[in-house]
């Protein structure tokens, strides 16, 4: 049984702090499964960490219930929430209605994340009125790269910091049950999450949100594209990895792959 909105907001509400990180495939999904982490989320980060792109406008609807669907496949007891991509909700409330209609229906997440505050409130609540749980993002939006021209920090100065502050209460009042906070600074992302009843995830917006989320390949070695300064790496994989594909060709090479072991009689 997986985990439910209405448990992680009681977390919040209990002053426990919720874990969160990305996950886009059938094998990572069944480790994650073997630990309490509250919410996977399946980013459209995939497109820089698992597809190669520069950023993560050309991800489609098609790819996210994909990748959604062989997360779901692993039955995790986290709380399910997939990526609304770029272009699949700002042109209305009725395409993004049947985006996020597809998505829950189709890949078996339990609710949806949008990037935007006030731009895109109309969408939120009537994703909300659809019974479809709704995930904000504010701060750093990486679908919002052209405009922010480059990945850099946000609300920096005073008007910055209010309009964020505004539309996370937006967003609140929406129906929404919780917000991504990224690249801000610690204190805007204390006062909003002080502020708001609703849980506040942060990913470079410091100690004082309801929860944190890291994406999966950063903190454990397996990208390293870019690294922002807010990752953190807890193992460094691509090394382990290295090292094993070596050994498994020295070990071809010399001809002790396959040994008896490996070898049917
Ligand atoms: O796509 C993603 O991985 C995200 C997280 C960084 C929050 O939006």
């Amino acid at each position: 049984m997986s985990k439910t909105v209405n448990q992680i907001l009681q977390k919040k509400a209990e002053g426990k702090k919720i874990s969160m990180l990305t996950c886009y495939d059938y094998s990572m999904a069944k480790v994650l499964s073997k630990t309490d982490l509250d919410i996977i989320l399946v980013g459209d980060s995939l497109a820089n960490v698992k597809l190669g792109m520069e950023n993560t406008l050309p991800v489609t609807v098609e790819n996210m219930i994909y990748h959604t669907q062989a997360v779901k496949r692993a039955n995790p007891p986290s709380l399910l929430v997939c990526d609304m991509p770029f272009m699949s909700y700002e042109v209305g409330v009725k395409e993004a209605l049947r985006n996020a209609g597809r998505i829950i229906k189709e890949s078996g997440a339990q609710a949806v994340k949008v990037e935007g505050g006030s731009e895109i409130i109309e969408q939120v609540k009537a994703l909300v009125k659809a019974n479809i749980p709704v995930m904000g993002h504010l701060g750093l939006t990486p679908q919002a790269v052209n405009r922010f021209g480059g990945f850099k920090v946000q609300a920096k100065d005073k008007s910055a910091k209010e309009k964020i502050i505004e539309d996370a209460k937006m967003l609140q009042d929406a129906g929404a049950f919780s917000v991504v906070l990224e690249a801000i600074p610690e204190l805007a992302a204390k006062e909003i999450s002080q502020a708001l009843s609703i849980v506040t995830i942060g990913i470079g917006a410091g100690k004082f949100c309801d929860g944190q989320v890291l994406v999966i390949d950063d903190m454990l070695g397996m990208f390293d594209d870019f690294k922002p300064k807010f990752v953190k790496r807890y193992a460094n994989l691509s090394t382990i990895i290295e090292k094993a594909v070596n050994d498994y060709i020295d070990e071809v090479g010399a001809g002790k792959f396959p040994s008896e072991e490996n070898t049917y009689k």
